[in-house]
């Protein structure tokens, strides 16, 4: 192949010529069949919305001001799944937008990413009152619609926060304290157990919960082929 027609060389010169002319950032468009999976789990979703209704399936309804379906990209390669929402989630109809849904932003941008490319939901999706755990009646009538969002999503690895959304995933008790930081695999897709946003603000000042969430965190990134340059260190 002649330099001249050396595609490599064509592009280096190209995006030369895209840097002196002012630009910054270039977007490359989604191939046909990317843009077929999200459209085919953007469907998916909605009929798993749909099907949800104006769900009366179990007693957290009662309470509810808005069921929390879960947001997200619909091809997230990682999915965050925490226990349910509360006060501020259930005033907005949104997941994890309160306090601990701050410090759950910051862990994702520490792992370079932004929470539009990843997609959030939680087990249960109406609000447990006085944030109480839910009752495994309750989780057990809302997981199949976890599980259906998980389908259609297919993500790469799945991040629990806390013992009751992990708990729930791996179909057992568990003590989180011992099982974070290994993965489990349900059908076929990684799970990592991490401490809840909630837990860790709790902890605070004590920073060795939140250095134990980062290094979890890392293993996630390291599954995904994420570039680690070291900045959730002081998060
Ligand atoms: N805690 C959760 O588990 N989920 C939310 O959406 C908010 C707080």
């Amino acid at each position: 192949m002649s330099i001249q027609n050396d595609p490599i060389l064509d592009l280096r010169d190209y995006l030369g010529f895209l840097v002196n002319a002012g630009y910054t950032e270039v977007v490359i468009p989604k191939s046909e069949h990317e843009e077929k999976m999200t459209s085919s789990s953007r469907r998916e979703l909605e009929a798993i919305r749909v099907e949800l209704g104006d769900c009366r399936r179990c007693p957290l309804s009662n309470g509810r001001k808005n069921i929390v379906f879960g947001e997200g990209s619909p091809d997230a390669t990682l999915m965050f799944i925490g226990e349910g929402p509360g006060a501020d989630e259930d005033r907005e109809g949104r997941p994890f937008v309160g306090r601990a849904g701050q410090l759950l932003n910051r862990m994702i941008n520490a792992m370079g990413l932004e929470r539009s490319d990843v997609y959030i939901a939680n087990v249960v999706k109406c609000r447990p009152p006085s944030n109480r755990d839910p009752e495994p009646n309750e989780i057990g009538m809302c997981f199949p619609f976890l599980k259906a969002q998980i389908n259609s999503i297919s993500p790469e690895v799945i991040v629990g926060l806390g013992r009751i959304a992990v708990g729930s995933l791996l179909g057992r008790k568990v003590s989180l304290t011992k099982i974070r930081g290994t993965f489990y695999h349900v059908d076929g897709i990684p799970i990592m157990p991490t401490y809840h946003p909630s837990f860790l603000l709790r902890k605070e000042p004590d920073r060795r919960w939140k250095a134990e969430a980062w290094e979890d965190l890392k293993k996630v990134m390291s599954l995904l082929g994420l570039p680690f340059d070291g900045r959730g260190e002081s998060r």
